[in-house]
C-alpha cells in the first residue's frame, strides 16, 4: 500500500515486498528514476538488524515466530535496534501497546491509530461489504476523507500508517486518498475466490491468531448469514506456542474445520497436530469445530456443511488456499445444478453415501441432486451429457454397495414432489420412482388389490426395483408391472408396456442407460383378510430368515445349482469377518455391518467368500449388489 502510495504520489520508488500484489505487478520492481526504496521487512528470522531505513513505519509487535526468539523481549530487541538505525521518522502504531512503549519516546516519533493522542487519527469509520471509508486528522487538524476499496478496520489502521508516511513525505492529501482508492488487496489476503448471492468464498493468509480475528471480523462485517472457516494451523512450533491464543481466536467463525499442521521445513513436535488448537477451541466454548486430519478431505467437509447465505473463509499460510479452490469450481457446478431443480429441489455438495445406503457405507457424492419433477429430471441429463458430467442415479441405496472413494459427478436422488406420487385407477397402481415398494404393497391393501403383498419387505424404491427386477417370495418385480414411463439419456421420456420389454432375474438391461420415472403394477382384487395373511406371511419370513442389521440385502445372485446363501452356509463363512463386515449369522448371503465397517472391509470379504466358492466348490459367485464408485 505504500509502494503503491508512493509511486501514485510521483516519487517514483522501487519495491521490495513479500506478497503478489497484482496492482504492483510484481513483487520486486526497481525504479531509476526515484529517491525512494519501499521495502517490507519482518521479524521472523531477525534479519530486520541489517536494516539502516530513513524512514520506519512500524505495524505492531507481537509474540510471532517463536521458533527464532526466546520471548517477546528478544523480538522487541530487534526492534529497539532497527529503530535505533532509523535516520528519519518513526511511524508507529500508537493502538498497540508494544509498539508505543517502544517507539513512543524516541524522536521523530509519529503516530497513527484510532487512540485521540495520534498525530495521524482516523475517526468515524465506516465499514461496507468489501471497503470503508473514514476521517483523517493531523494533530487535531481536519485533512478529509478517506475510501478504501479493501475489507477490513485492519486495512483502515494500515492506510492510516501509509497516510502517516506519505503526508512526512510530502505527498498532497487528496493524492494519497486517490491511490487508496485504487488499491486493490494482495493474492492470498481477503482474495475473493466465488461469489454469488447464495455464496461467497474468500482465501487469506492469515495464519496467527492476531491476524485470524482481524479477518474474521472484517468478513463478519460483510454481513452474511454464517462465517464457515477451514484452517491449516502454520508450523508445529507456532502451533504449540500460541496454542492458547488460536483457542479464542474463531469466536466470529459459526463453523469451523481444522486441519492438521503445514510444517514449512519443521520437523514434527510430537504431541502437536491440528487437534491440539481444536482443543483448545473446544475449551474455549466454541461447539461448531471439528478436525479433519486429511487435507484433501477438508473441501469436502466444508462443503457439506454449506447453506445458501454461508460466507466461506480458507486461512493460512501454508496451501489451505487449494481446498478452497476445489471447492470453488465443484460450487460452480452445483449453483447450476440448483438453477435447473429450482427452489423446491436440493443440491447438496460431497453428501456422504453412507447416509443414502442401507449398508451404510460408501464416501461421498460429490454433487447430490434431489429433482422434485420429470422436467428437471430431464434437464439434469441433458446438462449432464452437455457438461461431460457421469450421472448416477440412487433410490433407497438398499442394493448398492459405494466404494469408500465416492462417486464422481451427479449422484440423482429422484425423491419428493412428481417422484412420491401413487394413485389407484381400478386394478392399477401407478407409483413415481421414489415411491417405496412397500408403500405399493399397502396402498394395493388398501384398494382390496393382491399380488403385490411380496414387495412389502424390499427395502427399496419403485425406481431401484425395476432397475433390479428386484424380487422377494418367489416373486420379482416385472410380474406385477403393466407398464414404465421413463427418460433415455436425451432427457426423452417414453411410455412402454410390459411386452414391450426385455427382463432377466435381477437384471433390467433398458435402466442400464435410460431412467425410471414411474411404473404402473397391475394387481388382482382379493380380500382383504387374504391380503393380510400374505404380508404376514412375507413379514413372518424375512423376519425369521434374515437378519434386521444394516446391510444391502443379499449379496450375491443364487447359482443356478443353489441358493448362495445355503452355499456360504454350507462352506462354513457365516459369521467370518473383515474389520467391521460380517457374514451375518442368520443368512449366508447377508453381509452385515457391524459399526464403523468400510466399504472395502466388504468388498475384501466378498473376495473372500468368491475365492472359497470357486476353490472347494467349483462355483463362480455373482455379486447382485451393485458395486459402484471410487476406491478410496
Ligand atoms: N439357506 C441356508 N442357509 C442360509 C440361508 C439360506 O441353508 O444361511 C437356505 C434356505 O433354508 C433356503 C434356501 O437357502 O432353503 C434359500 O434361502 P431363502 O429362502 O432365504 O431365499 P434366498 O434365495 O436366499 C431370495 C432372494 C431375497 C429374498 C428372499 C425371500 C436372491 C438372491 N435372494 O433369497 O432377495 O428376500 O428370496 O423371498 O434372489 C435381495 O434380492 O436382496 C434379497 C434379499
Amino acid at each position: 500500500m505504500t509502494a503503491h502510495a508512493l509511486r501514485e504520489g510521483g516519487l517514483h520508488p522501487s519495491h521490495y515486498v513479500g506478497a503478489e500484489i497484482p496492482i504492483l505487478r510484481t513483487n520486486a520492481y526497481w525504479n531509476q528514476g526515484g529517491e525512494y526504496f519501499v521495502a517490507e521487512g519482518d521479524e521472523s528470522d531477525g534479519t530486520l538488524r541489517c536494516f539502516h531505513p530513513e524512514h520506519a513505519l512500524i505495524l505492531n509487535i507481537e509474540e510471532e515466530h517463536l521458533d527464532f526468539y526466546p520471548d517477546l523481549a528478544a523480538i522487541e530487541k530487534v526492534f529497539a535496534q532497527l529503530i535505533d538505525q532509523t535516520s528519519g521518522s518513526v511511524l508507529y502504531n500508537v493502538d498497540d501497546p508494544n509498539t508505543a512503549r517502544l517507539c513512543g519516546k524516541r524522536k521523530h516519533a509519529v503516530s497513527y491509530g484510532f487512540s485521540e493522542q495520534a498525530d495521524y487519527r482516523g475517526t468515524d469509520v465506516e465499514l461496507r461489504n468489501f471497503g470503508s471509508s473514514f476521517l483523517v486528522f493531523r494533530r487535531g487538524e481536519k485533512l478529509g476523507q478517506a475510501t478504501l476499496n479493501v475489507p477490513g478496520e485492519h486495512n483502515v489502521h494500515n492506510a492510516l500508517g501509509v497516510i502517516a508516511l506519505a503526508s512526512e513525505l510530502s505527498i498532497p492529501f487528496d493524492k494519497i486518498t486517490a491511490s487508496l482508492r485504487k488499491f486493490e488487496h494482495a493474492r492470498r489476503r481477503f482474495e475473493i475466490k466465488y461469489a454469488s448471492d447464495r455464496f461467497l468464498l474468500v482465501d487469506d493468509y492469515a495464519h496467527h491468531p492476531t491476524e485470524i480475528r482481524a479477518t474474521l471480523r472484517s468478513a463478519k462485517s460483510i454481513g452474511r448469514r454464517r462465517l464457515v472457516t477451514m484452517f491449516q494451523p502454520h508450523r508445529y512450533s507456532r502451533t504449540k506456542a500460541l496454542c492458547r491464543d488460536f483457542g479464542s481466536a474463531f469466536d466470529d467463525a459459526d463453523r469451523v474445520v481444522i486441519t492438521d499442521v503445514y510444517p514449512a521445513s519443521e520437523p514434527p513436535i510430537p504431541g502437536i497436530t491440528g487437534q491440539t488448537i481444536v482443543d483448545e477451541i473446544v475449551r474455549h466454548s466454541h461447539h461448531g469445530v471439528a478436525y479433519q486430519p486429511q487435507l484433501q478431505s477438508v473441501h469436502r467437509d466444508v462443503g457439506n456443511m454449506l447453506e445458501a447465505g454461508d460466507l466461506v473463509l480458507s486461512l493460512g499460510a501454508g496451501n489451505i488456499h487449494e481446498q478452497l479452490e476445489i471447492l470453488a469450481a465443484d460450487l460452480v457446478v452445483a449453483e447450476k445444478l440448483k438453477a435447473i431443480v429450482g427452489e423446491e429441489g436440493e443440491v447438496r455438495l460431497y453428501e456422504p453415501l453412507s447416509n443414502h445406503t442401507t449398508l451404510r457405507v460408501g464416501g461421498p457424492a460429490q454433487f447430490w441432486v434431489e429433482p422434485r419433477t420429470e422436467q428437471a429430471f430431464a434437464e439434469l441429463i441433458r446438462f449432464c451429457d452437455d457438461e461431460h458430467l457421469p450421472l448416477f442415479v440412487i433410490g433407497r441405496g438398499s442394493n448398492l454397495l459405494v466404494r469408500d472413494g465416492g462417486i464422481r459427478g451427479v449422484v440423482v436422488h429422484p425423491h419428493g414432489g412428481d417422484f412420491d406420487k401413487i394413485e389407484v385407477a381400478g386394478y392399477e397402481i401407478t407409483a413415481g420412482a421414489g415411491v417405496k415398494l412397500r408403500q405399493v404393497a399397502y396402498t394395493a391393501r388398501a384398494a382390496n388389490l393382491g399380488g403385490l403383498e411380496w414387495m412389502e419387505g424390499i427395502p427399496g424404491t419403485v425406481g431401484g426395483g425395476l432397475r433390479m427386477n428386484a424380487g422377494a417370495m418367489g416373486a420379482q418385480t416385472f410380474e406385477n408391472v403393466t407398464r414404465i414411463r421413463y427418460l433415455d439419456a436425451e432427457g426423452n421420456s417414453h411410455v412402454k408396456n410390459r411386452d414391450e420389454l426385455e427382463v432377466f432375474y435381477r437384471r433390467f438391461p433398458l435402466l442400464e442407460k435410460n431412467f425410471a420415472i414411474s411404473a404402473t403394477f397391475c394387481g388382482q382384487p382379493a380380500e382383504r383378510a387374504q391380503i393380510d395373511m400374505r404380508l404376514r406371511e412375507s413379514q413372518e419370513k424375512r423376519r425369521t430368515t434374515q437378519p434386521a442389521a444394516k446391510s444391502a440385502g443379499c449379496i450375491f445372485k443364487n447359482p443356478a445349482t443353489i441358493p448362495a446363501g445355503k452355499l456360504v452356509d454350507e462352506l462354513g463363512l457365516k459369521n467370518s469377518r473383515v474389520g467391521n463386515a460380517r457374514v451375518s449369522r442368520v443368512h449366508g448371503n447377508f453381509i452385515v455391518n457391524d459399526g464403523d465397517a468400510t466399504a472395502s472391509d466388504v468388498l475384501e470379504l466378498i473376495d473372500d467368500i468368491k475365492s472359497v466358492a470357486r476353490k472347494k466348490r467349483g462355483i463362480e459367485l455373482e455379486t447382485e449388489v451393485e458395486i459402484v464408485g471410487e476406491p478410496e
